[in-house]
């Protein structure tokens, strides 16, 4: 099963995927986590990232699309992978068209109201779990591995509007992309807790 996980900044990706991955064993890929990991390791592709990451704007399109389209020759994407956030724009999506077999696009919907106050409150760790400050209960190290959590560089009021608005101009129309192609499948739920909207998601992947 090859899928993709669609939603603005703060809907919940990275969140569902982690448990996705759990319930399925399905291998999850994040652009963000592949730049982030980059910018870490003082990489080419790290330092043309973090100027555009920076902003909230997308990373062109040529870089990206070939950094999916060779991770997904690896030999552990071939029994199935989720892709949290790629494709971002219509672009992309054409390009991985040509390249990957995709059987479903979940496009977790969020009342945008939630997204800024999730995104200023989250805290990540490097093992790739990320958290809310309103859960966390003071706790500042991560209940899966124990590492120190940190604020991502991004996560900032500023730049959270900026991601929304590039969110809304330029990945919103995949919701249509996808459904023309008969491959969407909503979660409604996106505003419910965690498990309650893995409890939706759960239900349409068993389908
Ligand atoms: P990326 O890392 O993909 O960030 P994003 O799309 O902005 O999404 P987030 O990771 O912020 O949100 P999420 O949906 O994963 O939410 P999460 O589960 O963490 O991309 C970062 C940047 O990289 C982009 O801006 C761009 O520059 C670049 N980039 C990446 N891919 C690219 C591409 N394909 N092309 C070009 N550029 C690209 O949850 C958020 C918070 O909410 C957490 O605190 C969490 O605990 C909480 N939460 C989650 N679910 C719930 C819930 N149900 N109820 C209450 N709280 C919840
Ligand atoms: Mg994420």
């Amino acid at each position: 099963m090859n899928i993709i996980l669609l939603g603005a900044p703060g809907a919940g990706k990275g969140t569902q995927a982690s448990k996705i991955q759990a319930h399925y064993n399905l291998l999850h890929i994040s652009t963000g986590d592949i730049f982030r990991a980059n910018i870490k390791g003082g990489t080419e592709i790290g330092k043309l990232a973090k100027s555009y990451i920076d902003a909230g704007k997308l990373v062109p399109d040529e870089v990206t699309c070939d950094i999916v389209k060779d991770r997904l020759n690896w030999d552990d994407a071939k029994d199935g992978y989720m892709l949290d956030g790629f494709p971002r724009n219509v672009f992309q999506a054409t390009e991985l068209d040509k390249f990957a077999e995709i059987d479903l696009c979940l496009n977790i919907d969020v009342d945008e109201a939630l997204l800024m106050d999730r995104i200023c409150g989250r805290r990540v760790c490097s093992c790739g779990e990320s958290y809310h400050v309103s859960t966390l209960n003071g706790a500042t190290t991560c209940a899966k591995c124990g590492k120190e959590l940190y604020r991502r560089a991004d996560d900032n009021p500023e730049t959270v509007k900026t991601r929304l608005d590039t969110y809304k101009s330029q990945t919103a129309p995949l919701i249509d992309y996808y459904r023309a192609q008969g491959k969407l499948a909503t979660v409604t739920s996106g505003e419910m807790s965690p498990d309650e909207v893995f409890g939706q998601i759960k239900k349409i992947l068993d389908k």
